[in-house]
């Protein structure tokens, strides 16, 4: 297999809402820091988003957004690939060919798909089972070493580099088996209304949800109404089990201001949580203020966004043609004239 010098990133988001919070502390915000030390691809996941009905006209806006959203988030177009994913045809290509490589019991089991089939009980269609099938080759395509998801998504990696090995063991090496990258803190941020379950765009409480261009009073009075726990012991304390909303909470102020659960414990000490909630919402406006600003600011400059998504789909499509092509000799298709 082909050495290159750096190790190889990969990652995507879908652009089926705005971005949210758990999306940059879980993805977006780990990966600015990798760019020196890694080569890093970056896509809009446009062709995921099919699986439910989208608004078209919204979708392309989002689209654009999501990319000035990621330029803004510090991830720099000379350094980094950032490219639109229906713009390199490789995906869809490869995605069909792996789907023959993936097993109905596999795609069966992925619990993405069966939150989503319960919830859209009236939309279960094609592409939503074979979602991973396209995620895999998403990644494969790319020969990463690793793809730096959120906890939600870690199942689909797994899905991935299963599917990986079976082709490898059939054909010989042809792709590089990914690791997936999951950060420390923020890995698993969840709704403030409802701590049970992860923030989430498509999540119908907007109230549990804050977005990147929430303007700061959005915010703070997201965090003011923001659930904590019924129990009577009323201290900022770290216990996923047992004080779910205060815990998810400390996540977050850890995430925005850097300081361990232990510390956060200690400056709240005997404080209670009427004082800690504004706080935190204090640490997040102070952590999107910027994001946001230079978001609007990107987002004005159309030109300057068509030129990084053009580029980034050349350079794209010229690492995914490479994979394309050796997949396509070890399977016994007609190489192309
Ligand atoms: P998506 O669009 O749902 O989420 C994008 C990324 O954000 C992470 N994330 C979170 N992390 C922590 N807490 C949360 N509440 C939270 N919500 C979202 C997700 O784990 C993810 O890393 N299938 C993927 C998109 C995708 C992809 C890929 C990712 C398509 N192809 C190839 C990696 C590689 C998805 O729907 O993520």
């Amino acid at each position: 297999m082909e050495e290159t010098a750096k190790k190889v990133m990969l990652s995507g988001i879908q652009p089926s809402g705005e971005l949210t919070l758990g999306s940059y502390l879980g993805a977006i915000r780990n990966w600015a820091e990798l760019a020196d030390q890694f080569d890093c691809y970056y896509f809009m996941a446009d062709l995921h988003t099919l699986t439910a009905r989208q608004v078209p006209a919204e979708l392309r806006k989002r689209t654009l957004n999501q990319l000035a959203q990621y330029i803004a988030c510090g991830l720099d177009p000379e350094k980094n690939t950032l490219f639109i994913q229906s713009h390199v045809r490789q995906h869809t290509e490869l995605g069909w060919i792996l789907s023959c490589y993936t097993m109905f019991g596999e795609l069966s089991r992925m619990t993405q798909f069966k939150d989503k089939s319960a919830k859209n009980a009236d939309n279960i269609n094609g592409g939503l089972f074979t979602y991973p099938c396209l995620m895999a080759a998403d990644i494969l395509l790319y020969q990463p070493d690793f793809v730096p998801v959120g906890q939600d998504q870690k199942q689909h990696v797994e899905l991935t580099r299963d599917v990986a090995t079976r082709f490898n063991n059939l054909y010989g090496e042809t792709f590089k088996i990914p690791e997936p990258y999951i950060p420390k803190v923020g890995a698993r941020v969840m709704s403030l209304t409802s701590p049970e379950n992860k923030m989430s765009k498509s999540d119908h409480d907007q109230n549990g949800c804050v977005y990147l261009m929430d303007e700061p009073e959005v915010i703070m009075r997201k965090f003011k109404r923001a659930v904590t726990d019924s129990d009577t012991e009323k201290c900022v304390r770290f216990d996923v089990e047992n004080k779910p909303g205060v815990s998810n909470l400390m996540q977050i102020y850890a995430a925005c201001t850097g300081k361990d659960y232990a510390a956060i414990e200690a400056e709240f000490d005997g404080l209670g949580y009427g004082a800690f909630k504004p706080k935190v919402g204090e640490a997040v406006v102070e952590t999107l203020r910027p994001l946001r600003e230079e978001s609007l600011r990107i987002m004005q400059d159309k030109a300057y966004l068509e030129s990084v998504y053009k580029a980034g789909a050349e350079k794209a499509s010229y690492v995914a043609n490479k994979t394309m092509r050796k997949v396509k000799k070890k399977i016994g298709l007609v190489a192309e004239p």
